[in-house]
């Protein structure tokens, strides 16, 4: 019997991901919740044809020539600035990533940080927590209003249009910018097309969705911090370089803005000693916004999937160089 292809998957994930993956290959899994180290993600690779893998390790071209024999790198994100694609295209490797599966998830978290930034919730816990509170106070942890206001989104993809939606609920007018327009959801999301400094000027709350490539790293930087409101709040569920760490710090601490909720950083995790962990009115948490149990199945599931159709010769679900693909069926 021919021996059946290998697959590693580079942590622990949702059980239902190895389950299907177990059903056709051989799968190694790195059975911890930490990083898998680099020396050992490399000796896997040696003899795996597929790799399940997560936004935290790096494939660029050195890395996927440690593995001979790989076909498919199948992402457990639908952002895949982790792996260099040029690189995966020209070894004839599919790239696969897991949209569409996270966006109402991402859209839910986005707000959620929206909305405890805005209404200053883990100040208020902790407040409780450290035995603060002693009375009602007219003047106590006053926030941002959310209804009525202006929201800017930066980027229309799938994730930013799920947050326009349901910002109808709040009454909002939305603002948007996009490196291209998208005139048909403008309509049908009651949303208004603007230039990037437009948004940035206008809106009380700035929410990011684009993906991290080389034109939107330090997409905001100190001098678009400045364009803002001295009230706006930044939301970042999209990736940490889209945004100049050390100016949004420097903006925080000067009011130039007023708050900050970040569910990503740069780096990841962010150095303890990091300064903008000081800070009251910025918000961190551990790039959550897709982890939803249901969610988290899902993209699991789907990043199973697209590594069982490319090696078993079909076209994956959702490959991010379909050229190759195509290129390999021809
Ligand atoms: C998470 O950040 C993802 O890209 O899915």
């Amino acid at each position: 019997m021919p021996e059946k292809p290998r697959v590693y998957v580079t942590r622990r994930i949702p059980e239902i991901g190895i389950t299907l993956l177990r059903e056709h290959f051989d799968v190694r899994v790195w059975d911890s919740d930490d990083v898998v180290p680099r020396e050992i993600l490399l000796e896997e690779l040696k003899e795996a044809d597929g790799v399940l893998a997560l936004l935290t390790e790096r494939f660029d071209g050195p890395t996927m020539d440690a593995a001979p024999k790989l076909k498919v790198i199948a992402n457990m994100a639908v952002g895949f600035d982790n792996i260099d694609v040029a690189a995966a295209t020209e070894r004839g490797i599919v790239v696969c990533n897991t949209p569409g599966v996270l966006t109402d998830t991402t859209a839910d978290f986005a707000w959620t940080l929206l909305m405890a930034a805005a209404r200053r919730v883990v100040e208020g816990y902790k407040y409780v927590q450290e035995g603060k509170w002693k009375t009602w106070g007219p003047l106590l942890l006053l926030g941002q209003d959310v209804h009525h206001a202006t929201l800017g989104l930066i980027g229309l993809g799938r994730i930013g249009s799920a947050v326009a939606q349901r910002a109808k609920g709040f009454s909002m007018r939305v603002l948007y910018y996009d490196a291209i327009r998208r005139q048909d959801l403008e309509q049908s999301l009651g949303i208004e097309y603007a230039p990037l400094e437009q948004v940035l000027r206008e809106a009380d709350f700035i929410s990011l969705h684009v993906p991290l490539t080389p034109e939107t790293r330090h997409l905001i930087n100190a001098e678009r911090l400045r364009i803002m409101k001295k009230t706006a709040v930044l939301v970042n569920t999209a990736r940490g370089p889209v945004v100049d760490q050390k100016a949004l710090y420097e903006a925080l601490r000067d009011g130039v803005i007023w708050a900050a909720a970040l569910d990503v950083t740069d780096p990841e995790p962010i150095p303890m000693d990091d300064p903008l962990l000081k800070l009251d009115n910025c918000l961190i948490v551990p790039h959550i916004a897709s982890a939803s149990f249901k969610t988290r199945d899902a993209m699991a599931a789907l990043a199973a999937r697209n590594i069982i159709a490319v090696l078993s010769g079909q076209q994956p679900e959702t490959p991010v160089n379909p050229e190759v693909w195509e290129r390999r069926r021809k």
